[in-house]
């Protein structure tokens, strides 16, 4: 296990490159099982979660190699149409190979998804839109097994707009029989990345970035290669950890369109940005000014950002709000962060933030990825030197933050632990 140690006090100055986006990258995988063939996916981050996928894929006869970035997807020789529990229970996005499988094979044996740190995670939406495509869906044994002879075209509309069955029901419909409309689909940037990958394998769809999604179905796709979107969330989150440091510093190889609400936000909380096409400067304020943020679907303010922005709002003169509309029960980070000096309330689910005390390091654990880059910023602000356990939560969505932030000027080593 690997462990965090950070010495606070430092702020960071300089530039640094975001890398692709985790998110995009675990709909892109799977959507190359609708095409036999070779596929190229550029600036594919070096993360967990692509390894967890690619050895999912590679236990079905698929071969992925990861050099420099560059991610070779081989989809010619696939043996199995069936995603294990072992691999499953790591990763949530793994179902996304649901509706490519069964689209392309008629068939698929799926493990259902535990829950995570932050309460249940149910698979409904996906279960009944492949079931209004004309797919049996039963449930055996912990596992979702799906069969059509072949998918056909239907309306189907979701409650909420959820990102991965936007993506496994746009992916299933691309090899349905007739047309399907997706209403109240997701328009998260990675979703829409991933419809422009099925457009390239010759997918007839559109409405991407829209809340309607329509897809006319073919009889068959071809490989075709892509560079992944940068990462919205490594940005805002590197933006954050500049911003509570009272630093000033430059992310390049991202795009600021995808994140604009957080960078409204940080202009409220008093930080200056100068923004292009592809790079993000931000110049840190004396004092952070106390905003409150409310998490939607995008373009709303990112769950993904909610712990960061928790992280962000302790460095602030005054309190702030932090309402969590997306999950139940997201705030797993709170009592960690209470260690390290935080006052932060929690009712419902609305987080209260009392800002300015000056934080203390300590040793903190990691619950899951966002919760544990929180305990890194906070440690980044905290007098003396905190200790951040369980990092591997971390590493599922994060390349090389700590040779990131210590280019930046940050006080951060990982080290090796015993310590659970
Ligand atoms: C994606 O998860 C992201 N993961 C999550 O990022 C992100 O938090 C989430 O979208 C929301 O933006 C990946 O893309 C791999 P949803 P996903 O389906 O697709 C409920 C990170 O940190 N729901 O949009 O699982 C669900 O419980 C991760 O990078 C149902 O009720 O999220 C949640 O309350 C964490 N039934 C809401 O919808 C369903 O069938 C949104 O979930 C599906 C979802």
């Amino acid at each position: 296990m690997d462990k965090f140690i950070v010495q606070g006090g430092t702020p960071l100055n300089g530039t640094v490159a975001i890398s692709g986006a985790k998110n995009a990258t675990l709909e892109l995988m799977p959507a190359a099982l609708l095409a036999p063939g070779a596929y190229q996916f550029t600036n594919t981050p070096n993360i967990r979660d692509v390894w967890t996928m690619s050895r999912l894929m590679a236990s079905m006869g698929v071969h992925c190699e990861l050099n420099d970035n560059i991610l070779h997807i081989n989809t010619a020789n696939i043996t199995s149409q069936e995603a294990p529990y072992s691999y499953v229970k790591q990763m949530r996005a793994s179902i996304h190979v649901l509706g490519p499988l069964v689209a392309r094979y008629g068939y698929a044996k799926v493990s259902l998804p535990g829950g995570c740190a932050w309460g249940p995670r149910p698979v409904d939406f996906h279960l009944k839109g492949l079931e209004k495509l004309g797919a049996e869906i039963t449930l055996d044994g912990g596992y979702i097994i799906a069969r059509a002879k072949r998918l056909r075209g239907a309306n189907i509309t979701f409650d909420i707009a959820s990102v991965g069955a936007t993506f496994n029901l746009m992916a299933a419909a691309t090899l349905a029989h007739g047309r399907t409309v997706i209403n109240n689909a997701a328009i998260e940037p990675e979703v829409t990345a991933a419809g422009r990958l099925l457009q390239k394998m010759g997918a007839q769809i559109e409405g991407l970035g829209t809340p309607t999604i329509t897809i006319e179905g073919c009889d068959n796709l071809k490989p075709a290669n892509i560079e992944t979107i940068p990462d919205r969330v490594e940005t805002g989150t590197l933006l954050v950890a500049v911003a509570m440091t009272g630093g000033k510093a430059t992310l390049t190889n991202t795009n600021p369109y995808h994140l604009a609400v957080v960078l409204e936000k940080l202009e409220e909380a008093g930080c200056e940005l100068d923004i292009r096409a592809d790079e993000i400067t931000l110049t840190a304020p004396d004092q952070l000014k106390p905003v409150d943020v409310v998490t939607a679907v995008y373009p709303g303010f990112p769950t993904d950002m909610q712990a960061q922005w928790m992280s962000l709002m302790t460095c602030a003169a005054g309190t702030s709000t932090v309402q969590e509309t997306i999950y139940k029960d997201r705030f797993s980070h709170v009592p960690e962060l209470a260690r390290l000096g935080c006052d932060i309330h929690v009712s419902e689910n609305v987080a209260t933030i009392r800002g300015g005390k000056g934080l203390t390091g300590a040793t903190v654990m990691s619950t899951d990825l966002r919760a544990s880059v929180a305990m890194v910023l906070a440690g980044l602000v905290a007098q003396g030197q905190t200790e951040v356990l369980r990092i591997y939560h971390l590493d599922r969505g994060y390349e090389s933050l700590e040779l990131k932030l210590e280019a930046l000027g940050a006080s951060i080593r990982r080290v090796k632990t015993d310590q659970l």
